[in-house]
């Protein structure tokens, strides 16, 4: 067991693994702890640090907002609206539509955000999100975020959340061998609410599903990369029963899946797009609500709805200004992650070759990539990527939710041989994790 200081609260994440590295200072892919070892970041702060670790982004930001008085939160600035101008054609440039954008403290609260932004349109209703979803860990969150482990202390009981089958072919109980993707049957399957006997209101009920969430890609449940086909009917059925479609791109947003969105990739058109991790570079907690006119104008979503004491204060403003400089300093950003993409997806591939015992298969998709193991392993594998190379831990994600999968999204400036690195690493890991499987399942 861990040895968690008297002092710390015990309930946090950090002290689920039974190695706690702490870190001291980080330069590009790399992190240093206290006792000097090196680790490469494959995590980069949950999908927040795009940009990898550069110091001078924070005095960039500090340079935007050290004139500035501590912003109450119902005072306007020039900063705060430089922040929201840029902000808005990021999201209506790809859905096709003007809109307003709101901005919150993280990722659930700007999820919450949205929900509030559908219930002032739609009225409280139900809400539909996939299997394996996760959307944050508030108590509204927690409700829709597929780990009953979420809702175990804090939960909004009440809200009448339905969940759709999981839109991960790959890993799917219902998959059929032969056939490539998700079936007109499951199609069928997400497109069935709003029927009488689906037990979910629909056009034809007084009561109704407010809002559909989605994520482009499930990272906490496991790196999932919804069927499009699937999505586009999902998403089609939802709009035609009059539910508002939101995007969680808390993750995906900012290009960590290729496009700007994730869900250009599947090619849906949300209503209210939420975004998070990649605005700030992890250097702020900032989240920003997107919804297309008029859902959130000042007739339906009345000024006065929201406010949180946080929420404009001038540093985060000023990060968020600062990493939106160096988005548009990175024009070629596409075409990068594909080059990147590729380049995960090749080196993964000869390391399943070399594994095939304990990896199942290997995917890339942008800064993002996943290894699928042959069972439960992930967490060991995690803890073997911090410490099986003598020299070097390799920071990788697993999630509860999805035991069998590594998670590794970098850094998007990661180098070809910071990835080689990578690969190094995890080799070691495995070579040190196979004795210890006995040719488990999944
Ligand atoms: C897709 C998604 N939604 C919501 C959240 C919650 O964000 P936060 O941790 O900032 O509340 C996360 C965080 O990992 C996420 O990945």
């Amino acid at each position: 067991m861990t040895h968690i200081p008297a002092f710390a609260g015990a309930g946090n994440l950090i002290y689920r693994s039974s190695h706690v590295p702490q870190f001291v200072k980080a330069a590009g892919c790399y992190l240093q702890a206290a006792d000097g070892r090196r680790y490469l970041d494959a995590e980069a702060a949950n999908g927040t640090a795009a940009f990898g670790y550069d110091s001078s982004l924070l005095r960039e930001a500090l340079s935007h907002c050290e004139e500035m008085p501590g912003l109450p939160s119902f005072c306007e600035s020039p900063l705060r609206l430089d922040v929201l101008s840029r902000l808005e054609p990021l999201f209506s440039q790809a859905v096709g539509q003007p809109g307003r954008v709101e901005l919150d403290l993280g990722g659930a609260q700007g999820m919450e955000t949205a929900l509030r932004i559908a219930f002032s349109n739609n009225g409280p209703g139900t809400i539909v999100v996939f299997e394996g979803a996760f959307h944050g860990r508030s108590g509204i969150t927690s409700m829709l975020s597929s780990s009953p482990r979420y809702r175990e202390l804090l939960a909004a009981w009440g809200l009448e959340v339905v969940r759709l089958p999981t839109p991960d072919c790959d890993r799917c109980v219902h998959r059929q061998p032969d056939v490539p993707g998700c079936t007109t049957g499951c199609r069928q399957a997400v497109t069935r609410w709003g029927a009488e006997l689906s037990g979910v209101g629909g056009t034809g009920f007084g009561r109704k599903v407010s809002a559909f969430v989605f994520e482009s890609v499930q990272n906490v449940g496991g790196m999932a990369v919804p069927d499009a086909d699937l999505l586009r009917s999902a998403v089609a059925h939802a709009k035609a029963n009059g539910a508002l479609v939101i995007a969680d791109e808390i993750f995906t947003g900012m290009h960590r899946t290729g496009p700007r969105w994730g869900f250009q990739r599947a090619g849906v058109s949300p209503d209210i797009v939420v975004a998070s991790k990649a605005l700030t570079n992890g250097a702020a907690a900032l989240s920003a609500v997107w919804a297309r006119e008029p859902l959130a104008d000042p007739g339906t979503y009345r000024p006065g709805s929201h406010s949180s004491t946080y929420i404009g204060i001038p540093h985060s403003l000023g990060v968020a200004r600062a990493v939106l400089d160096r988005w548009a300093a990175w024009p070629e950003v596409e075409a990068d992650m594909r080059v990147l993409e590729e380049a995960m997806a090749h080196r993964l591939d000869t390391l399943r070759r070399r594994h095939p015992e304990l990896i199942l298969g290997t995917d890339a998709f942008g800064g993002t990539a996943r290894i699928v193991l042959n069972g439960p392993h992930a967490p060991e594998l995690r803890r073997l990527c911090l410490t099986a190379h003598e020299s070097l831990g390799l920071i990788v994600a697993s999630t509860g939710m999805a035991p069998d999968v590594i998670n590794i999204h970098p850094p998007l400036v990661i180098t070809p041989s910071d990835l080689d690195v990578m690969i190094e690493v995890l080799e070691a890991a495995l070579t040190a994790l196979a004795p210890t499987v006995d040719g488990g399942q999944r």
